[in-house]
């Protein structure tokens, strides 16, 4: 089970209000398209669903089935089935990648998983990303490119098998086989109960993972909850269209800088 569901959410970071009222509802087996402009919030949606302790959350609620998500640790949304996949994966020096996956393997098991099974586990995975095994032994995203790092992430997504996997900007950093790669894996992972909720700037990927919906971020607030033809209309033609058909103003908050003297009219929305 995989049912999120997000109302009137505000989050502020730095003492900045970013989110402003989220209203959000995802049923199981749902592949959610998360598109806005750079600096909207859409990272920040998906860090305060984790836990990230630097978001403030200022009103509103979260609950995976059912359950309170924003009164749980970062460790008990993971056991809960969240899963997030980074924009920018941290370096974590003295951490074994496969340390890691160890132990939020053996986290959701009651035995510990042997190192046979382990081996085998991971040996498939990274052959599936494109990987080869030594990543196992090196210490978490220390020095891995880019591309490795997101591979990575969805490494963990392969094995710890999250069922609500949340992936931000996946695809960036990644050359074209990693995003086919990235992409079959998504793919793959799909049954029909388990939810994605997927950012990308790129209709590339959403080609390749086909959403069964999408909705569109703009200053901290869902404006726009549909099919795909979002996505290719934001391809095609940018987020001028949301001004001009459904008058909301896609500049930032920070970029409304009104001049002394200038009349403080503001579009609302
Ligand atoms: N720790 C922080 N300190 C200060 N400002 C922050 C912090 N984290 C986020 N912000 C600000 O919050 C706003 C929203 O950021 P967020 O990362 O959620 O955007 P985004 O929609 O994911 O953008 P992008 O498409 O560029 O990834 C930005 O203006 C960003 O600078
Ligand atoms: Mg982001």
């Amino acid at each position: 089970m995989a049912h999120l569901k997000i109302s009137d959410l505000h989050v502020a970071v730095e003492g900045k209000e970013i989110l402003s009222g989220i209203n959000l509802e995802v049923e199981d087996g749902e592949v959610v398209a998360l598109l806005g402009p750079n600096g909207h919030g859409k990272s920040t949606l998906l860090q305060v669903i984790m836990g990230n302790p630097n978001y403030e959350v200022l009103n509103g609620t979260i609950y995976l089935d059912g359950k309170n998500v924003l009164a749980m640790s970062v460790d008990e949304r993971s056991i809960a089935g969240l899963f997030l996949g980074f924009q920018n994966p941290a370096e974590v020096p003295g951490v074994v990648n496969s340390d890691f996956i160890n132990a939020a393997l053996n986290a959701r098991s009651e035995r510990p998983i042997s190192a046979i099974k382990l081996f085998n586990l991971f040996n498939k995975a990274s052959k599936e990303m494109g990987m080869p095994l030594d990543f196992a032994h090196r210490n978490l995203n220390e020095g891995f490119s880019g591309g490795e790092k997101k591979r990575n992430e969805v490494l963990q997504m392969k094995l710890i098998k999250p069922d609500f996997v949340m992936l931000d900007e996946i695809d960036s950093g990644l050359d074209v086989d990693g995003v086919k790669a990235v992409a079959e894996q998504i793919d793959k992972e799909k049954d029909g109960k388990r939810t994605f909720l997927i950012i990308s700037h790129y209709a590339r990927l959403y080609d390749l993972v086909s959403p069964t919906r999408a909705i569109l971020m703009i200053n901290g607030k869902i404006v726009l909850d549909g099919d795909t033809s979002i996505i290719e209309r934001i391809d095609r033609e940018g987020y001028e269209w949301v001004h001009a058909e459904h008058g909301i103003r896609v500049d930032r908050r920070d970029d409304q800088i009104i001049a002394l003297g200038e009349c403080a009219v503001k579009e609302s929305f």
